[in-house]
């Protein structure tokens, strides 16, 4: 023996492994962070505080003013179902008003929501389907729930072609579906975190709508990254839609825009009496603290009273202006899309090109819609954010298992609180990088195995490694910039 456990033995031996396969994750730098107190001398380009609340004098007031006359600010006393603090449940009825549902109900994260819904929602012998791009969190809940393995299907990022294909042969091979005795749902994120798209919620809709007249099919709605931003007071695109009817459920995230903590699920009666009663996310755990509820609904009180509305467009506006600066320069600079491109959807930023309609009836998705969310594609996302980051600008790299392999970025977030002048150091920042790594002779010949391979979406985990496998010059680019730092 020598002197390690089995245990340890295989813990290191995994994580060795992922630090050969350039994986490994790891915390990022705490001086990398700002707070009001220390502010970092970096531009953000990476936190999920899109509207920049979190550094709002005005919400902070509004905040300590609250806190300061509320009754209880100190824990929630045990789960919602020991203790069902009144903060709790007004919030919750003001949110079901404000997001024009029938019932809200309140979870500790946008995870545990995910989680607890489709792990107990879909019935045995119910199908789900989600687009290749869903939440971690949506396939955790799926592992422990009733619906078989055989009977979860992912469908290509965005493709309406791919969804009509796979409801088509869903309804042709499954007869309690087209009998109305099993239910479907199809689950998607109205903008999805790592590459800014959004999904085109109404012909989805359409779709399930007339693949299953008999409306046993359900549409379940993340709106984890378009809360506070999209929609009549950042409602989102569900309200913006108008699609409020035609949506089973809708989580929306309190941890992101609003720079809070929390999540709300907006459902039906039914739904909510179901998750209170089979949704262990919820039941087993203590419920978010009177603080964090109080420091919630300030949040909302911003998005009411047309801050967050006014942030918002600033938020968006500085979107277009980034990608209608940088794309224009790659072009004229003649950089290779193979080592630095941005993707297809922003070529015309306000008119991304529409897929094609997979049926005469549907209309094609028209979305004239900037996002905040913007993947910078290369097969060398650490160098470029180890450059970016020696310039003061902090925009993460996020690599496979975040996403699919072959598909690395540099994943930008802008806020409402970055200036133009950032924006535009960002973007000559991205253009030198390029020009002196083509200078270096590495040409676009860049020496990457890019293996396609199915990635495992969520927020937290992009920064650990570069997350592509590197071949002879690739290595060696590496070494040449991160040792210019
Ligand atoms: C699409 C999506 N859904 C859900 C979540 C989880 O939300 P929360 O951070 O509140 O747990 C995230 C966060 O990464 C997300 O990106």
């Amino acid at each position: 023996m020598n002197g390690k456990s089995a245990l340890e033995t295989r813990l290191q031996a995994a994580l060795a492994s992922r630090e050969e396969r350039w994986i490994r994750r790891r915390l990022p730098d705490p001086a990398l962070s700002t707070s009001s107190t220390h502010p970092s001398p970096l531009a953000d380009f990476t936190s999920n505080d899109y509207l920049s609340l979190s550094a709002s004098s005005k919400l902070r007031t509004h905040l300590l003013q609250r806190l300061s006359t509320a009754p209880d600010i100190l824990g929630s006393g045990g789960s919602r179902l020991l203790v069902n603090g009144r903060a709790h449940a007004q919030l919750e009825e003001r949110l079901a008003a404000f997001f024009g549902g029938e019932e809200a109900l309140l979870f500790n994260s946008g995870f545990d929501a995910n989680v607890g819904f489709f792990a107990c929602v879909p019935q045995r012998g119910d199908v789900v389907i989600y687009d290749e791009y869903i939440h971690a969190s949506v396939h955790d809940g799926l592992r422990s729930s009733r619906v078989a393995p055989d009977s979860q299907f992912s469908f290509p990022h965005n493709s309406l072609s791919g969804l009509w294909d796979l409801l088509s042969r869903l309804k042709a091979e499954r007869r309690g579906l087209r009998d109305g005795e099993s239910s479907l749902f199809l689950a998607v994120e109205s903008l999805y975190s790592m590459d800014g798209t959004f999904a085109p919620l109404t012909e989805m809709a359409d779709m399930l709508e007339e693949v299953f007249p008999l409306k046993n099919a359900y549409l379940v709605v993340d709106e984890a990254h378009s809360t506070g931003i999209y929609g009549p007071q950042g409602r989102g695109r569900v309200a913006l839609l108008g699609l409020e009817d035609r949506v089973l459920a809708r989580l929306h995230t309190f941890g992101k825009a609003l720079a809070a903590t929390g999540a709300v699920v907006i459902t039906s009666t039914l739904i909510r009496d179901y998750l209170l009663n089979y949704a262990r996310s919820l039941i087993y755990t203590t419920s978010l603290s009177y603080a964090n509820i109080i420091a919630a609904d300030c949040s909302f009180d911003m998005l009411v009273d047309g801050t967050a509305q006014h942030l918002s467009n600033r938020l968006l506006d500085l979107s277009s202006y980034f990608t209608n600066t940088l794309q224009p320069l790659l072009t004229s600079r003649q950089i290779p899309p193979t080592l630095v491109s941005l993707p297809s959807s922003l070529s015309s930023p306000h008119h991304p090109p529409t897929p094609s309609p997979p049926h005469p009836h549907l209309p094609s998705p028209i979305i004239p819609l900037p996002s905040p969310i913007i993947p910078i594609h290369t097969p060398h996302p650490r160098p470029l954010s180890a450059y970016l980051l020696a310039l003061g600008l902090n925009a993460r790299p996020i690599t496979w298992p975040t996403v699919p392999k072959g598909k690395d970025r540099v994943r930008v977030c802008l806020h409402a609180g970055n200036t133009r002048a950032e924006v535009d150091r960002l973007v000559r920042g991205v253009v030198d990088w390029a020009e002196e790594t083509l200078r270096l002779g590495v040409g676009v010949d860049l020496g990457v195995d890019l293996k396609l391979g199915g990635g495992e979406r969520g927020g937290g985990g992009g920064g650990g490694g570069d997350g592509v496998r590197r071949t002879g010059r690739g290595r060696v680019l590496d070494g040449v910039l991160e040792s210019k730092l």
